[in-house]
């Protein structure tokens, strides 16, 4: 009777403490790999803080020449070579502060705005929009420090970018958010590592004082003496079916879980992820070197839809960089023969469907990444939204219009107060009649 109570609570107790082991092995290592992530993704933003104004600072210059290496030397020297833009050797002495300040941050809206100098030197290179930078005034004084501290003149031009540290700007903010959960995953992880180390503990005493107990207890036989006073056996865990069971059973559970995702996933493409003909990555090209989405899909914010760049306009680069490498070899390639570059198709709605970019990123003042998944750190992209119908209605029910500067909409925002409290969003400004998104 006892014996076999004692076997009974020895097999639980087995197959417990495996489950521990294996949750804990799992926990371990998505706590190790998520560190590992932070630690890759660690840039170091040391290097723009600290820019002061001041110029001639060494730390003012050397926080610029990081900057330099990293944002513009694929497209710029610092002598008077020129790579795909002009040198800038002198170029505070060509150009007013102010001047620089608005070019580096939006030299399109510059020269839109007529400004002589800058639609004169646009013209000079052949109207190649240079990508725009968010950078405070301080960032850019530094590099413009750097520049006319003639430091980077006999340095060789096109330097490659070094280390990780590009993309500081914009990565900064996302490792932010990274580590905070990280942070997060670990108190918790250490919580439950705690609970469950009083939990093993406080088992092994209860079973010590039941064997102190059983032990003192002159009523047993010599059977039952022996089971209490048995030792661990791993040989025995191995061999339990209780263990072989449970191991099954999370093979099972694994393979369904594994399975019903596959199966969900049938005519939603959520996570279509084809392999393109040209190894483009958009972490590199829109993540750490910061060129605009607009510089390639010229049309996203004009038109209904992002038209993929030509290899005419890899080229305003790549006639220069890394010309060597066999994937732009691929490039100049589809050039010669005079045929696209054949880039597989993710994202694609139904004929049925009717969606406009303009309407959503222009008027609606949306980000890319809210449909599009973090771009900028895919090296190859996948579909991060499920694009279903419910997708789309669920957003309008829930946006408001962005109405703010926008004629068209102040008398309808007028009509609205008056009839209703709720937000003005674009459910009620009929988005989710059928005839909007069907012809
Ligand atoms: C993708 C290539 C590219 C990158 C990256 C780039 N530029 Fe340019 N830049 C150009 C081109 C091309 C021009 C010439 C004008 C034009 O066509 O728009 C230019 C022009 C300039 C000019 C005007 C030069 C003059 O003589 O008036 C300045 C200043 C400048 N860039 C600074 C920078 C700085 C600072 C960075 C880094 C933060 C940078 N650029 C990054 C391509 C680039
Ligand atoms: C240097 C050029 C370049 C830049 C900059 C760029 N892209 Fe792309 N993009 C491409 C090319 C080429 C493809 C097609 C190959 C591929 O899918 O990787 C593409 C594909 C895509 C696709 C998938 C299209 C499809 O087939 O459905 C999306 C979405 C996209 N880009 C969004 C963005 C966003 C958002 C940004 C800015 C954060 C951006 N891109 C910046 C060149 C660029
Ligand atoms: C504004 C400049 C610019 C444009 C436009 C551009 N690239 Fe790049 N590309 C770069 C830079 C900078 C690198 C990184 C070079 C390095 O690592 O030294 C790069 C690297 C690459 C690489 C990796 C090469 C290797 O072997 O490491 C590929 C592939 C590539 N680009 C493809 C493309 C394609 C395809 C297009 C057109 C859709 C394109 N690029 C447009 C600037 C550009
Ligand atoms: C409101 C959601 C939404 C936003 C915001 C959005 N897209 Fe898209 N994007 C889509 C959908 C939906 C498709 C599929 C369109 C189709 O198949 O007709 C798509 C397709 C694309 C494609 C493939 C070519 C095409 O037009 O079908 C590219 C490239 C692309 N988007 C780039 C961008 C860029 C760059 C931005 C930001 C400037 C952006 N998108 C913003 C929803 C969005
Ligand atoms: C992230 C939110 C979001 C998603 C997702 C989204 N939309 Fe929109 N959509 C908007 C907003 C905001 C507007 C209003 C823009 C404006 O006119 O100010 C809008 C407007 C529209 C309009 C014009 C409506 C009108 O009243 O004129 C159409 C059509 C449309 N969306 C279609 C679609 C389709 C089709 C999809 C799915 C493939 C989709 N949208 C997904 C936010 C979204
Ligand atoms: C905001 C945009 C939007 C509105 C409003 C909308 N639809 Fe759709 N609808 C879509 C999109 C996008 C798809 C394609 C989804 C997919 O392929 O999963 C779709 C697909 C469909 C389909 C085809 C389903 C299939 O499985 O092929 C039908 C039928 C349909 N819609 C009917 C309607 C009706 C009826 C209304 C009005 C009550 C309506 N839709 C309103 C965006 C919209």
């Amino acid at each position: 009777m006892i014996s076999c109570i004692l076997k009974t609570q020895s097999r639980f107790f087995c197959a417990f403490l495996l489950s521990l082991v294996v949750s804990f092995g799992a926990l371990a290592q998505e706590g190790a790999s998520e560190q590992a992530d932070v630690a890759t993704k660690g840039v170091d933003p040391g290097a723009t803080a600290g820019a002061e104004a001041s110029t001639g600072d060494p730390a003012v210059i050397s926080a610029g020449e990081s900057l330099f290496k990293n944002n513009c030397a694929v497209c710029h020297s610092a002598g008077s070579d020129v790579i795909v833009g002009p040198g800038l050797q002198g170029v505070t002495e060509r150009r007013s502060e102010a001047w620089l300040l608005k070019w580096v941050k939006n030299s399109q809206a510059l020269i839109q705005s007529g400004d002589a100098d800058a639609v004169a030197i646009y013209n000079e290179f052949n109207k190649q929009a240079m990508p725009s930078f968010a950078f405070s005034d301080d960032e850019i004084k530094s590099i413009l420090a750097y520049i006319s501290s003639g430091q980077g003149v006999t340095s060789a031009p096109a330097a490659g970018p070094e280390g990780v540290t590009a993309g500081e700007s914009v990565g900064t903010e996302a490792v932010g958010a990274a580590s905070a959960i990280g942070g997060y995953l670990d108190i918790v992880l250490v919580v439950l590592i705690i609970v469950l180390i009083v939990l093993v503990v406080t088992l092994l005493l209860i079973t010590s004082l039941l064997k102190n107990y059983l032990n003192k207890n002159r009523t047993l036989n010599e059977y039952d003496t022996e089971v209490v006073n048995q030792r661990f056996d791993f040989s025995k865990v191995y061999k339990s079916k209780a263990v072989r069971a449970l191991v099954l059973l999370i093979f099972v559970v694994v393979l369904v879980d594994l399975s019903i995702d596959k199966v969900m996933g049938i005519g939603i493409q959520q996570g279509y992820q084809p392999k393109q003909p040209i190894a483009f990555s958009h972490k590199l090209h829109a993540g750490d070197h910061q060129i605009d989405c607009n510089y390639c899909h010229s049309t996203v914010y004009k038109s209904r839809s992002a038209s993929i760049p030509s290899a005419n306009i890899c080229m305003n680069c790549h006639s220069q960089i890394k010309t060597e490498s066999a994937e732009i070899q691929k490039i100049y390639k589809a050039i010669e023969r005079n045929e696209p570059i054949q880039w597989v198709r993710i994202h694609n709605l139904p004929d049925l469907a009717y969606f406009n970019h303009s309407q959503h990123t222009k008027v609606g003042g949306i980000e890319c990444q809210t449909c599009h998944g973090p771009i900028q750190e895919m090296e190859v992209v996948y579909q991060y939204s499920p694009l279903t119908m419910g997708w789309c209605i669920d957003c309008h029910r829930e946006t408001p219009l962005n109405t703010e500067g926008n004629e068209y909409y102040d008398k309808l925002v007028e009509l609205h107060d008056a009839s209703s409290k709720g937000a003005f969003t674009v459910a009620s400004n009929g988005g989710t009649e059928c005839s909007k998104c069907h012809y």
